[in-house]
């Protein structure tokens, strides 16, 4: 088979969470013109419409449902809802997760630290378990997890350690899936992003605006990434490119853990 051929979704079906704007916009976006149908996930409304509208706009074939994954019990319901609207999902990226808070951990209360294992862990265990368990009859699965650099690395400019200990246990989680699943024909991979303009970090640069140059500056490419800069490599793990590849954990930082 040609090998650009082998990067084809046609027929394939994805959902992305956290699909409505940064990361996650740009990985639905790639899978979308490279065939697949996309379903997008995401705490609110409009985000989702406002994505829908940008990617059908281009032609892309794409569904929302809204869901707010901080909560279990929210990840449980989106899962019932795609199980009967979208039942054979065959590729899952779970991108939704964030830092949200810079307290010391001295300062954290218990109820944050929950919040944020809730958000960034919780719900990628739910819908690994309840999506990835329909692909082990079809015998065929990609699932991604978005991780971070922070999984290995405790970055110096910001607190909140639920994050980068919640990183971890995802990452874990992603060998050990794979681990147990590659005998079915699926897939489990991490991306590890380093810093990248989004939305999310755009709020922190309006907090702190000394933030931007100081995270440049401490990047060997000297510059934050941009977002559609990840879909390539989503774009690969989602498809039969990657077929001998599981357990894995690939960085994209522009060189940030080399020095
Ligand atoms: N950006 C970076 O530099 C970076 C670096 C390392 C790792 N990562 C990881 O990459 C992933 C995406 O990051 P990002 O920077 O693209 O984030 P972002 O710009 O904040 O976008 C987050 C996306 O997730 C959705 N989302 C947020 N909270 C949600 C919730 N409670 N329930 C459902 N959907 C929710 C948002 O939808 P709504 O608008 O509906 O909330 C939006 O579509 C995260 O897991 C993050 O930890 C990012």
């Amino acid at each position: 088979m040609p090998v650009f051929d082998r990067f084809n979704l046609t027929g394939r079906r994805a959902l992305v969470t956290g699909g409505s704007r940064g990361l996650g916009l740009e990985m639905a976006r790639a899978l979308g013109e490279a065939g697949a149908e996309v379903v997008i996930a995401g705490s609110d409304e409009t985000h989702l419409q406002n994505a829908c509208t940008a990617l059908g706009g281009e032609g892309l074939r794409v569904k929302s449902v809204q869901a707010d994954l901080s909560r279990p019990e929210e990840a449980e319901r989106l899962c019932d809802v795609v199980l009967r609207d979208f039942p054979a999902i065959d590729i899952l990226i779970n991108n939704v997760g964030g830092r949200r808070i810079n307290t010391p951990t001295e300062d954290l209360s218990l109820a944050d630290w929950q919040r944020m294992l809730d958000l960034n862990l919780t719900q990628a265990f739910i819908l690994t378990k309840r999506l990835g368990a329909a692909m082990i009859p079809r015998r065929w699965g990609r699932i991604i997890n978005i991780s971070s650099i922070n999984a290995f690395w405790p970055g110096k400019a910001m607190r909140g350690r639920s994050y980068e200990t919640a990183k971890g246990a995802l990452t874990m989680f992603t060998k050990a899936v794979a681990a147990d699943w590659a005998g079915h024909g699926i897939t489990v991979n991490a991306i590890a992003p380093g810093p990248f303009l989004t939305d999310a970090n755009q709020r922190w640069i309006g907090e702190r605006p000394e933030f931007e140059q100081e995270v440049a500056g401490s990047i060997p490419m000297g510059r934050w990434g941009q977002p559609e800069e990840i879909a390539p490599l989503a774009l690969y793990l989602a498809s039969d490119a990657s077929s001998y590849m599981t357990g894995s954990v690939l960085v994209i930082d522009g060189g940030k853990l080399l020095w």
